[in-house]
């Protein structure tokens, strides 16, 4: 009896998020949508993450209308997106009114799988997403963040899936956004989800190391269901493994995935000349190579050179070394977050002060909110020296689940669009307000 792998393919979301700073517009994908609907993924990972950001902000879309118009050309193929939990796709928490109608109206417009994740692992940030996702009838797909600490060993991961299976997750994912999942350990936390788990897993990861395709590959061999890859032109470096290696790679085998890759060529031969596009178009730098120095520091590959360009421009590039000694040391004062956005960016920045001002002499309110509990649980307790830098006399952070403090946020966001000039304003409108207030309003003046 074959088992086959289902192939979700990231080409309109991932792949050129990881490679092309998200810029792929919808004419890109147009052409080639029937046939990525015909070619047999489970699902098309096609919006969250930065592309609602960068639709409104640089391609002056509207990301909804893409849902739709994705929706319309893909009719049998799951559509899949990435949701930030609470933080939905910002950075701070939102109150539950906004989180459950973003949800429902992604629903509405087309998303029929919603992978819900959060950078602490604190599933109490999930919550809502996935219950407004499955009252609205999409799968809701629970999502453990992949890093590597002292607090993240497999058992944690398995009591986190369980925690998941509790809350009415459909499935589960492994996330490991930068590529920090070794083939063997992978083996590993695949092997003990799979033996108490009775959900598909699904494994996100990333070739930013070089380990992609082999992480992949022992997924399936430890009985993974579902594994996230791209399409040649937009995979590995810093994207995910390549869709028809896998696909012909597992040719044969028990696990074949029943994709005809000789299909999958001409679909490919168009992003190709796509690529090839909008580096010239966006003047973007061209990623290719491994980085396998991420395994030693942790941190994504984008962010590395991010920092580097930001301390040169500062004039202390040669704090760079330092820097790198000092962003383990911020992380684990701050309870060991995996490094995904926001905490990445926040982890990030305090050790850039730390390097140049001195430890902990400045502190940004993001890291502030991380001791007060405003983010939620971190995997671990923060550091006493951090805590009395941060907390004054006599404070204590807070417990309980953060947006529990946030008062309903649909009406003011819509009465403020309506003071704004857009009394009209559609829901989806006003939830890309809600996201991105000046991105938005931008968007609106030009085309509503
Ligand atoms: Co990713």
């Amino acid at each position: 009896m074959t088992n086959p792998v289902k192939i979700v393919e990231t080409v309109l979301r991932d792949g050129h998020q990881s490679l092309c700073a998200t810029r792929m517009r919808t004419s890109d994908m147009l052409p080639v949508l029937e046939d990525l609907d015909k070619a047999g993924f489970y699902a098309l990972e096609a919006w969250g993450g930065a592309t609602f950001d960068t639709c409104l902000r640089f391609l002056n879309e509207d990301p909804w209308e893409r849902l739709r118009t994705i929706r319309s050309h893909v009719k049998n193929t799951k559509l899949q997106m990435l949701l930030r939990g609470q933080n939905i796709l910002g950075y701070s928490n939102y109150a539950d009114d906004v989180v459950t109608e973003f949800v429902k109206r992604s629903v509405a417009n087309g998303i029929d799988i919603i992978r819900v994740f959060d950078a602490f692992n604190d599933t109490r940030n999930l919550r809502t997403a996935m219950k407004a996702t499955k009252d609205a009838g999409a799968e809701a797909q629970g999502t453990l963040v992949y890093t590597i600490s002292p607090y993240h060993k497999d058992s944690d991961y398995v009591r986190l899936a369980h925690e998941l299976v509790d809350m009415g997750a459909d499935s589960i994912c492994i996330k490991d956004m930068s590529g920090l999942l070794a083939p063997y350990a992978c083996y590993n936390l695949v092997t003990a989800l799979k033996k108490e788990i009775n959900i598909p897993i699904n494994v996100h990861s990333h070739c930013t190391s070089g380990m992609g395709a082999m992480t992949i590959l022992k997924a399936v061999e430890a009985g993974v269901d579902r594994v996230d890859t791209a399409l040649s032109p937009f995979a590995e470096s810093t994207s995910h493994p390549c869709t028809e290696s896998l696909v012909y790679t597992l040719q044969g085998t028990e696990r074949d995935t029943g994709i005809d890759v000789n299909a999958l060529y001409p679909i490919a031969d168009h992003f190709k000349h796509v690529k090839e596009d909008l580096i010239k178009t966006f003047n973007l730098p061209n990623t290719s190579g491994v980085n396998p120095q991420v395994l030693s520091f942790q941190i994504p590959g984008g962010m590395l050179s991010n920092l580097r360009k930001q301390l040169a421009e500062m004039g202390v590039g040669d704090k760079y070394d330092a820097l790198l000694k000092e962003m383990p040391i911020v992380r684990k004062d701050l309870g060991y977050p995996p490094l995904v956005t926001p905490s990445s960016q926040i982890v990030g920045s305090q050790a850039t002060m730390n390097v140049i001002f001195g430890r902990y002499k400045m502190i940004p309110k993001e890291v502030k909110d991380i001791v007060l509990g405003k983010y939620g649980r971190t995997p671990a307790p923060i550091s006493d020296e951090l805590k009395e830098k941060v907390l004054k006399k006599g404070q204590e952070p807070i417990t309980c689940r953060p947006a529990d403090l946030i008062p309903p946020q649909m009406d003011k966001m819509r009465q403020e669009l309506a003071d704004k000039g857009y009394p009209n304003a559609s829901v989806e409108d006003v939830l890309s307000y809600a996201s991105f207030p000046e991105v938005a309003l931008e968007f609106f003046k030009k085309n509503r």
